[in-house]
């Protein structure tokens, strides 16, 4: 099996203390992921794992690339301070902080124009999925973005599948629907003529269901929450991964 790819996201946990010991844990394990702590601790993440296999992104972006917006990081400071990912779009930005498709777009455009590889979260609410919408949501919020910044941008994008009630539930969609998903995805980005694209799942992925998640065809990585910001469930997920 070919090297799948690993994206912890932190979201609003750890200290400059745990994340300087986590970090240097992944610094020494040194397999490929990818690792997004808050704002805060980027800067400390780039230097302490430059010229490693761990690679830093931000778990959000504004848009405009600098002016009077009080409390806003851009995409060049971002990359000012060592990133190379960032997640856009992520459903606790866009089910507590109001973001939409066409804001998701313009802050996938921007992290494109700097260098940043964007990792496009979408997924369905349960209520969604139990009225039989989920697909036509996912593929919806999919096509924003490819319609949005077109086809040949969107090769440069990474996706990651995260299905709202599988997020910090403890409880991961299973293999079937994942993979139902994902065919969906991919038949949509064939469509599109951007086939290319990687598909990471995410959604209370643990050490003990990465192995299976991540050996199924259709999933090209998975997007970790919770379990990133322990070094040993981290390391394991990124092991199962190679
Ligand atoms: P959990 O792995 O904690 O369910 O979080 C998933 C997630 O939202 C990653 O972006």
């Amino acid at each position: 099996m070919s090297q799948k790819l690993v994206v912890g996201n932190w979201k609003m946990f750890g200290s400059r203390a745990m994340a300087a010991e986590l970090l240097q844990l992944l610094r020494d394990a040194n397999l490929p992921s990818v690792v997004c702590p808050p704002y805060p601790y980027l800067l400390m993440a780039a230097d302490l794992l430059a010229g490693s296999a761990v690679k830093v992104g931000a778990q959000d972006l504004e848009y405009r690339d600098e002016g009077a917006y009080t409390g806003e990081v851009s995409g060049p400071m971002l990359r000012d301070v060592g990133c190379s990912h960032v997640i856009v779009g992520h459903s606790e930005r866009r089910a507590l902080y109001g973001e939409n498709d066409a804001l998701v777009v313009e802050k996938v455009r921007a992290a494109l124009r700097h260098g940043l590889t964007p990792v496009v979260c979408v997924g369905e609410h349960l209520e969604q999925r139990q009225r039989g919408l989920a697909k036509r949501v996912v593929l919806d919020q999919l096509n924003a973005v490819i319609n949005g910044i077109g086809a040949e941008s969107f090769a440069r994008v990474l996706v990651a599948y995260e299905p709202v009630w599988a997020i910090g539930s403890g409880v991961a969609a299973t293999l079937d629907d994942v993979a139902e998903m994902h065919v969906a995805m991919r038949a949509a980005l064939r469509d599109a003529n951007c086939d290319g694209v990687a598909l990471l799942y995410g959604g209370s992925v643990k050490p003990d269901n990465a192995g299976q998640l991540l050996s199924l065809h259709a999933v090209d990585g998975v997007l970790v929450g919770g379990a990133s910001l322990v070094a040993d469930s981290f390391l394991r997920i990124c092991s199962a991964a190679k």
